[in-house]
């Protein structure tokens, strides 16, 4: 289970999230332009971390989130920064293991689901997709964002693109390296879960790194500008 990292150091992911460039000029302003018009939606997000995203559905007209994530640490963060803004009424969060599916949410409750970041934690996708399709209503969105497939297969030890497989790597976000574990999948993988559920796929991006990144760090700039990193799919319920 990687949440033990995200827990750990939930308050620097936090703050290393607001300006960096994979979250803050990468891959919130790429799902971020998939998203559908916000005004008096009921929206879940799924692997919320610290409500970066849920403060920006709520700016932009969201009606209520629900913030779910593993890491009892990351939900305090969404709640107590929701207490600040006075915007308790509008955030209903808890932490649980998205494994499990969505066992607290109705049937047909939810306009929009959103989950940045999250499904590469998860082994198994067919539960969750499968309740994602149940609580959303119909004609309900489902947009989320992960590793790009191909990026990922550069780790893999197997040599073989279609098989699912554990990743272990050191990451250096907080400083020091610390060891990060996520599963690779092929791009079949998910899409035929998402199909299976029930969803028809609208958009499939590679995402767009910003130009304000470039003043941040040009050498990650070109990277990312020239190799593909996190994939970006919107799904609707039919
Ligand atoms: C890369 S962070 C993304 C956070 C947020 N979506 C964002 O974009 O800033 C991944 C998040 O997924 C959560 N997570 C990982 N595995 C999970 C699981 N099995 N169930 C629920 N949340 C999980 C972690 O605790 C962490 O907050």
């Amino acid at each position: 289970m990687q949440s033990n990292m995200y827990s750990t150091f939930a308050n620097d992911y936090d703050q290393a999230i607001q300006n960096n460039i994979y979250n803050a000029h990468f891959e919130r302003p790429s799902l971020q332009a998939m998203l559908p018009a916000l005004e008096k939606l009921q929206i879940l997000d799924l692997g919320c971390g610290s409500g970066v995203y849920a403060e920006y559905l709520l700016a932009n007209g969201a009606s209520q989130v629900t913030c779910i994530d593993y890491s009892e640490e990351m939900v305090q963060i969404v709640k107590k920064k929701a207490e600040l803004a006075g915007l308790t009424n509008k955030v209903i969060t808890y932490s649980q293991d998205l494994l499990l599916g969505l066992p607290n949410e109705k049937n047909e409750s939810a306009d929009l689901v959103i989950s940045p970041l999250m499904i590469h934690y998860l082994e198994d996708l067919n539960l969750l997709f499968q309740d994602i399709y149940r609580v959303l209503k119909h004609k309900g969105m489902f947009l989320f964002s992960t590793h790009h497939p191909f990026a990922d297969f550069k780790y893999t030890k197997t040599g073989n693109y279609f098989e699912r497989e554990l990743v272990e790597q050191e990451w250096k976000t907080f400083g020091k390296p610390i060891p990060v574990k996520f599963y690779r999948r092929s791009l079949t993988d998910i899409t035929e879960v998402l199909t299976k559920s029930g969803f028809s796929i609208l958009r499939i991006t590679e995402g767009k790194v910003s130009e304000k990144a470039k003043e941040i760090d040009a050498d990650t700039y070109k990277y990312l500008s020239e190799n593909p990193n996190f994939i970006f799919i919107k799904c609707l319920k039919v």
